[in-house]
């Protein structure tokens, strides 16, 4: 699994993640010359208006698309430059990504797909976890019985399940009410202080995104730095 990199050389440096010189255009130019660091115990936000390029960024610094131009070094590694295998492993074992959309096993029971990251993962499904996230009473509902914002939650419980050491998360708390994207909010603060993990949080809303300790918002190609 991960233990090539483990070994190479352990996470032991505070940045954990580092963004440099990264550019992207599609049909137009997105940004430049981009850059970005990301401590351990970090939250940061980045926001900006529809289209400026926001989960483009997030998608880059995820392992998820690689940039034009630019790279993203993660545990002293250009993570674009690896093989395939090795990105994936770092994707796998060390990234926990979470999507506006939550990609569950529709059919399943909410413990069901849990399970199913404790397996991929070797991790134990944490119950705390479900009882702060207020979803502890549905896992043994089948996924399509569940709000949205319950399979919002589930999902970032099915996440965080993996143990991840960076969290990325577009919109994650999109869907939910002022009262649950609170929980969701205290949840990920949580996790990142108590596993030594970080934060990348892409979000319209401005009193989500200055909740956490450092605010970008994209705009003019740059990142200006609002916190
Ligand atoms: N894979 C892609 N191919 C072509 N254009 C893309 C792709 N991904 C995003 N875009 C375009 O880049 C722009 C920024 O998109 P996005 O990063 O989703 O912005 P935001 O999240 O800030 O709303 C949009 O115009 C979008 O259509
Ligand atoms: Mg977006």
């Amino acid at each position: 699994m991960g233990e090539t990199i483990i070994n190479n050389s352990p996470l032991t440096e505070h940045k954990i993640l580092t963004c440099k010189n990264i550019s992207q255009s599609f049909d137009y130019e997105l940004f430049k010359k981009i850059n970005l660091e990301l401590s351990k115990q970090e939250s940061i936000s980045i926001i900006g208006a529809s289209g400026s390029g926001k989960s483009t960024l997030l998608n880059i610094m995820s392992s998820l698309l690689k940039p034009m131009e630019g790279s993203v070094v993660f545990n002293n590694k250009d993570i674009y430059k690896l093989k395939q295998k090795e990105l994936l492993e770092i994707r796998r074992n060390y990234f926990g990504i979470i999507f506006q959309a939550h990609y569950l096993f529709r059919g399943f029971t909410a413990i069901e797909n849990l399970n199913i990251a404790e397996l991929l993962s070797g991790e134990e499904i944490d119950s705390e976890l479900l009882k702060d996230l207020k979803i502890d009473h549905t896992i043994n509902q089948n996924v399509g019985e569940l709000s949205g914002g319950q399979q919002q939650r589930l999902s970032i419980a099915r996440v965080l399940t993996k143990k991840p050491k960076i969290i990325f998360a577009d919109e994650p708390t999109g869907n939910l009410d002022k009262d649950t994207a609170k929980i969701v909010m205290d949840t990920l603060f949580k996790y990142i202080k108590e596993n030594d993990a970080a934060l990348v949080l892409v979000t319209h809303e401005n009193d989500i995104a200055f909740s956490c300790d450092k605010v970008y918002k994209l705009e003019q190609l740059q990142l200006q730095e609002l916190k």
